[in-house]
């Protein structure tokens, strides 16, 4: 369900003075008691696996927290998930999607096998489509089992599908059949295995 205009531009505003607190209030925290700080990021961070990864250290990313570019990506994603156009249930948007071929194609393209994977590679901001499908090679290396798309420099699917930073649907026939929490917080492939191994039983 799309917004009027001006309802999504006040949200917009209301998202805005949330984030900046957020990120104003972390930040002076971070700079006063970045012990304190550390130990909270650490705990909430061990749930999503963030921590497992051992060339992955506390110096790589807790730093980045509350900066500028941290301020406008969680605004980016926040603002996006205020026009999530889909729901468990309900039609799947048919969004543009890329081949990594180049050619284009639409989601429901992926559907004969009743099941496509949305996947989300975070590199650099992609600044045209052959960064993003530079990308999404990366991804071919692990050999999916599935085939990989990605969006249009439009960024359509990752806007009506409320993907950033990452979220896993299952969608059959046009519907969402599961809809997952966004990353990486509430991200949990396993419900995705369970919702496929039931669709094969
Ligand atoms: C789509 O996303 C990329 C970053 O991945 C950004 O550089 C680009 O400006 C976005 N396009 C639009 C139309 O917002």
């Amino acid at each position: 369900m799309r917004m009027p205009q001006p309802r999504l531009w006040l949200k917009r505003l209301w998202v805005l003075l949330q984030v900046a607190l957020h990120v104003a209030v972390g930040k002076v925290l971070l700079t006063l008691f970045p012990g304190r700080v550390k130990q909270q990021l650490l705990a909430r961070s061990q749930k999503t696996g963030m921590t497992m990864n051992p060339h992955f250290s506390y110096d790589n990313w807790g730093p980045t927290f509350f900066s500028i570019q941290y301020f406008w990506f969680i605004l980016k994603v926040y603002w996006q998930r205020l026009e999530d156009s889909t729901e468990q249930g309900s039609l799947a948007p048919n969004c543009p999607v890329v081949c990594l071929s180049g050619q284009r194609c639409n989601i429901w393209d992926f559907m004969q096998d009743g099941w496509a994977f949305k996947n989300n590679v975070n590199i650099r901001n992609h600044r045209n489509l052959q960064d993003r499908l530079q990308a999404a090679r990366l991804l071919l290396h692990r050999n999916p089992q599935c085939p990989v798309v990605v969006d249009t420099m439009k960024n359509q699917s990752s806007q009506l599908y409320a993907a950033l930073p990452k979220r896993l649907y299952v969608l059959q026939e046009g519907r969402i059949l599961y809809k997952g929490e966004p990353g990486p917080w509430n991200y949990h492939p396993e419900e995705v295995r369970a919702v496929l191994e039931k669709l094969h039983n």
